[in-house]
């Protein structure tokens, strides 16, 4: 069977995951963070010893949103009637009374810190591992110079995957940026390999005309004349995590690699790490961060932040084309007329949702969930 590529169908969500919910550095010892993921509300904030905690943003005394309340010294008070409760989700204290009911309770929800990232788990408390989150997600990037950043799209997480899965479409929507204008993307494949919780993608870019923007003059100059070959690899992994890095070699070292992942020292080596969150049925926060070496960064200080605000441009087209495809699919109950070769990643991916979440289905006897078929 075909997975459904429509995100029209009540959108389904694989609750057994770490989900990234903000970048770790956004939330301070002293103001809560409302964030939403797979449609819950939620409420971060960090206790006592300054670990991030994650409750049910609905005060269980009359519905306020916690994240309306104030910290105090690792715990939340709702603003509305005072009572206060700790990271586990305990009520420990009511105005006016010395009776705290034991069932006055907020759900708390696995956090994990890694990687930069805060990570929360929307599933089964008694399943969440945080050996789990995926390793090259929290990999040491202490070797590379990252500017982090983050982008609300109106879009469901499924089109923002599908975008990732599928990079022929740098030659077109990003043309003017990421494309340079070179089309070579769309008219070649690369090897898509299926992981465990997703697909690794490799491949080859030679002989580009272009003269990469990040390299320094003199190597400029020279791959006027000898060209230059760009090597990519990405892992696109459950619930939507690319981790990418990218290397320019002079011209011939694809050749001489026999096409495989080059040995040689990149003239030019960058990380990528992005997260799509999904925040409701029809939006998603896209984490991204991306840096050079940091060799690369002290002989050009720029080159870190001239590389973010190219991504930035990049990113802007793609959310540009994902809104106005999420309101056509809106608009009209549409489903596509079927695949082309460049969508193999596309449906790999949605094959393997579609299984996570018809196994969870079993797992939970939540006969309720959904699956797009
Ligand atoms: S609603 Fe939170 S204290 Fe009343
Ligand atoms: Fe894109």
């Amino acid at each position: 069977m075909q997975p459904s590529i429509s995100p029209l169908s009540p959108e389904p969500f694989i609750r057994n995951s770490w989900y990234v919910a903000s970048w770790a550095h956004e939330l301070s010892a002293d103001s809560p963070l409302a964030v939403t993921i797979v449609g819950e509300p939620l409420v971060l904030f960090r206790d006592d010893m300054g670990s991030a905690v994650a409750l049910r943003d609905c005060c269980c005394h009359r519905n306020a949103p916690l994240s309306l309340g104030r910290c105090e010294a690792g715990q939340i008070r709702c603003l509305y009637h005072g009572l206060l409760f700790d990271g586990s989700g305990r009520c420990v204290a009511i105005p006016g009374q010395q009776h705290v009911p034991s069932t006055y309770r907020v759900r708390a929800f696995p956090v994990a810190e890694a990687g930069g990232w805060l990570w929360v788990w929307m599933g089964d408390p008694r399943r969440a591992d945080p050996q789990c989150i995926p390793q090259a997600a929290v990999c040491d990037t202490s070797a590379w110079d990252m500017r982090t950043g983050a982008l609300d799209l109106h879009a469901s997480y499924l089109l923002v995957s599908d975008n990732l899965c599928d990079h022929s479409h740098v030659a077109f929507l990003h043309a003017a940026t990421f494309g340079g204008g070179d089309s070579r993307i769309a008219d070649t494949y690369p090897k898509i390999s299926p992981l465990e919780r997703g697909m690794r993608v490799e491949r080859w870019l030679t002989g580009r005309a272009k003269i990469e923007q990040w390299l320094p003059d003199e190597a400029g100059e020279i791959a006027n004349n000898k060209g230059l070959d760009l090597w990519l690899t990405y892992d696109y992994l459950v619930p939507g995590i690319l981790i990418m890095h990218s290397e320019i070699h002079w011209g011939g070292t694809a050749q001489r690699s026999d096409f495989l992942a080059p040995q040689a020292e990149p003239l030019h080596a960058d990380l990528a790490r992005q997260a799509v969150t999904p925040v409701t049925e029809k939006t998603s926060r896209y984490f991204f961060a991306l840096g050079p070496r940091r060799s690369e960064s002290l002989a050009t200080p720029g080159l870190p932040d001239q590389m973010f605000e190219a991504l930035q441009r990049g990113f802007h087209e793609d959310q540009r084309m994902l809104e106005a495809q999420q309101r056509n699919l809106e608009r009209w109950s549409i489903d596509c007329s079927g695949a082309i070769q460049h969508d193999r990643g596309v449906y790999l991916m949605r094959a393997m949702i579609d299984r996570l979440l018809a196994q969870e289905r079993t797992a939970t006897g939540q006969s309720d969930l959904h699956v797009a078929s």
